[in-house]
């Protein structure tokens, strides 16, 4: 295993696309609709599927990368948004770089799943700055772009700092993590108090952190738990790690819920009609977020 800072092209993407790793969650929390229409829990849960393993593979290196000095050290690089600055629509472009090469049948491109997010919240009448939520809430993959491996990217997130949670997916790896057997992190509050709050607490480092600290100025807060927490499955799925969250967080929650499903069940066969759409996004995203964004 090379040592963290020199991966192997395998270790860096393990993943055959990052769609793999959505899937995946897609398979731990079907939607409750197409169960009801009875498009099979069997075929959700099929292990031979190859991806499981690329899957089980990518939180191997998750698990076993994600420490709290490793956060900490790119927090320090990437907050300082100091590689590149764009309009939100040329960042879509850059996003769009992103491209599954495994399965282009069937993977839609980065902006459709952000499009077609954004759509079914609007659909369902809610407020428009989570409209623009859904239209943001994975930009902070453009990690990939820069050169991260996927497992610092996307992933379930969890509390670094701190003991790993069982609720947390594939929990077995986290003993391959060097923060394991450390005397303080590995209690129970490790480096944190007693609900402390988890805008005190610092996650495993990915796409949600990054987008959420890139818009922190512009959206509203539930807004802003939904981009921060969304991939953080075992607290907004599980119920884990009530003693770190503070009443603020446990009033949140029912925001990050709302989002939940928009991002998990709102993909489509048919894209959204883009250039009727335009129009409206434009507004929207001139409404809240400045003419440039900085990465
Ligand atoms: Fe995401
Ligand atoms: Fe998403």
């Amino acid at each position: 295993m090379a040592a963290p800072g020199k991966f192997s092209a395998k270790e860096i993407n393990p993943l055959g696309s990052l769609d793999e790793w959505e899937d995946d969650v897609l398979q731990r929390y079907p939607d409750p609709d197409t169960i009801a229409k009875e498009k099979s829990k069997e075929e959700y849960r099929n292990y031979d599927d190859p991806a499981r393993d690329t899957v089980r593979e990518f939180y191997r290196l998750n698990h076993t990368y994600q420490t709290y000095a490793f956060v900490q050290e790119k927090r320090k690089d990437f907050l300082q948004f100091n590689r590149k600055e764009m309009t939100v629509w040329d960042a879509f472009n850059f996003l769009n770089q992103l491209v599954d090469d495994s399965d282009p049948d069937t993977d839609l491109d980065q902006f459709q799943h952000l499009l077609q997010a954004s759509e079914a919240i609007r659909a369902d009448g809610h407020p428009d700055w989570m409209v623009l939520t859904g239209l943001m809430h994975d930009m902070g993959k453009v990690l990939c772009l820069f050169g991260e491996p996927q497992w610092a990217v996307v992933g379930d997130t969890f509390p670094v700092g701190c003991a790993y949670s069982d609720k947390v997916v594939y929990p077995e790896f986290f003993k391959l993590n060097a923060d394991y057997t450390d005397p303080v992190f590995s209690t129970k509050l490790g480096v944190y108090t007693q609900n402390c709050g988890l805008r005190n607490v610092s996650m495993s480092w990915g796409h949600d952190e990054y987008v959420y600290q890139m818009l922190k100025d512009y959206l509203p807060e539930p807004g802003l738990y939904m981009l921060r927490y969304h991939s953080f499955y075992a607290w907004h799925r599980e119920g884990a790690y009530d003693h770190l969250l503070d009443d603020h967080d446990r009033e949140m929650l029912k925001w990050v819920k709302l989002f939940n499903p928009y991002d998990l069940y709102s993909k489509c066969p048919t894209p959204p009609d883009w250039k009727q759409l335009r129009p409206y996004y434009e507004d929207l995203v001139a409404k809240y977020l400045p003419s440039t964004i900085k990465f």
